[in-house]
């Protein structure tokens, strides 16, 4: 796949910032009280074990339908999904690190392509490079540049080596809605921001919440703000925030921190003690024909698995207000630990995950298109790729591409933090002057700003 110039440009620029991130090694984990599971298996069988924090709907069909073909092919191996719940990976990605810090990772895990894989895992040295399955795969061509560029990394000499097989493409900002709240009040599915105002109000009239969040992890409502400085810096300038080429005491920033504040304005009281899952289900109503809580909400493509996953088909979608034609990403990719216990099955199913046969088992439980480019035709018998997916399929060829802070391609582990921490702080106290400098130290922290 040839990929846009724009996208390339977006690409070099995670890549520099890749390269000017060395300062951030891995931070030190904080405990968890999510437990992971330990495989039992049968005599004779050998157990993988593979952590994700897929746990719910379309992601945990996805990822149990993929392992089940696995452990049928080959009857002496057995993945087991140890999986963490907590969106995002807020709860499984501490506990990652404890073990692979530790030296007890699992045999393999979920890890996002960029920043997130490689200041926490590759840098420091964890992970084994995957170079014999991209040459005996032929994954060098059959995944796009720009995702090669951020699952690899360059030795000394200058050569390239790759540490982890993406799974899947995802789209973060996403605007979901219940079609018939918005025919049945004659509503228009907000294309700006203004326009998400008008509705809002007019849903709020009506008794109905217009945006359902669910952030008992804060990444949730941080990707409503990501999408939102998409919206009033465009791609590149949104791509540079993350690189030093955009100012974070710009006044489109400024203006993207007033909507966010408004925003919040009009999301359900219950915000915080829901899961993004839970909130998405805000828009299916209880019965046939009642009013659901809520019309609306701003959630990455998994909540198209989610939807699917509970048979709710009156959904329509469109890009986050104010951002058509650009595609915020992230993937998810599994690697190799170089202190897996097993290294050859892992690779056996690593081998799967990135073939196309593998991509069109779990992309179509999960809302995302494959990453890799010769997938897409699941066989007739299978589950196939919904009218969401589809639509998604074309908007990744022709849309500008750039990368989701809140799941770990655009910075820094450590900056991602830092900016939870001012976001955490903005929804207790939505002062936005405060929120600019902290967002704008933040930058300086991880040495791209000056
Ligand atoms: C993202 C992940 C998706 C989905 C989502 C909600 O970080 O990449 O696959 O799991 O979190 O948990």
């Amino acid at each position: 796949m040839k990929l846009p110039s724009r996208r390339i440009l977006a690409v070099i620029s995670v890549v520099a910032l890749v390269a000017s991130a060395c300062s951030s090694s891995a931070t030190s984990a904080p405990s968890t009280g999510a437990a992971s599971v330990a495989p039992s298996t049968a005599a004779g069988v050998t157990p993988i074990e593979v952590v994700s924090w897929w746990t719910t709907g379309g992601e945990a069909s996805g990822f149990n339908a993929i392992i089940a073909k696995f452990n049928t092919d080959n009857p002496t191996l057995q993945v087991t999904n140890s999986a963490i719940a907590g969106g995002a990976g807020s709860n499984a990605q501490a506990a990652l690190q404890n073990r692979v810090l530790n030296g007890n990772p699992p045999d393999s895990f979920q890890v996002h392509m960029g920043h997130e894989l490689l200041d926490t895992y590759v840098t420091p040295g964890y992970m084994d490079n995957l170079d014999d399955l991209y040459a005996a795969n032929g994954w060098t061509t059959q995944f796009p540049q720009g995702v090669l560029d951020i699952v690899s990394a360059k030795d000394s000499s200058g050569t390239v080596h790759y540490y982890s097989v993406p799974l899947d493409i995802h789209r973060a900002n996403v605007l979901w809605y219940n079609k018939t709240v918005f025919t049945a009040n004659s509503l228009t599915p907000p294309t700006t921001w203004d326009q998400f105002f008008t509705d809002a109000d007019a849903l709020k009239a009506k008794g109905i919440t217009p945006l359902a969040v669910g952030d008992n992890g804060i990444w949730a409502t941080g990707m409503i703000l990501e999408s939102i400085l998409i919206s009033t810096l465009g791609a590149d300038g949104y791509i540079g925030l993350w690189n030093g080429k955009t100012s974070w005491t710009d006044s489109k920033v400024t203006d993207g921190l007033n909507i966010y504040k408004k925003v919040l304005g009009y999301v359900n009281s219950d915000h915080a003690t829901l899961t993004w899952d839970q909130a998405a289900d805000y828009l299916i109503p209880a019965s046939a024909g009642a009013q659901p809580k809520a019309a609306m909400t701003l959630m990455g493509d998994w909540a198209a698995g989610e939807f699917d996953n509970k048979g709710f088909t009156d959904y329509g979608w469109m890009a986050a207000p104010g951002t058509d034609k650009i595609y915020d990403t992230l993937a998810d990719s599994f690697g190799l630990p170089t202190k897996a216990v097993n290294k050859a099955g892992v690779k056996l199913f690593l081998t799967l995950l990135g073939s196309a046969a593998g991509q069109d088992i779990f992309n179509p439980y999960k809302g995302s298109i494959p990453a890799n480019t010769t997938a897409g035709n699941p066989p007739a018998s299978a589950k196939q790729y919904s009218t969401y997916q589809k639509w998604a399929m074309g908007e990744w060829k022709a849309d500008a591409i750039v990368p989701s802070l809140e799941h770990g391609a655009a910075a820094a582990p450590s900056w991602k933090g830092a900016w939870e921490t001012a976001v955490t702080s903005f929804v207790a106290n939505p002062d936005v002057p405060t929120l600019q400098a902290a967002l704008a130290q933040a930058c300086k922290d991880a040495s791209v700003c000056k």
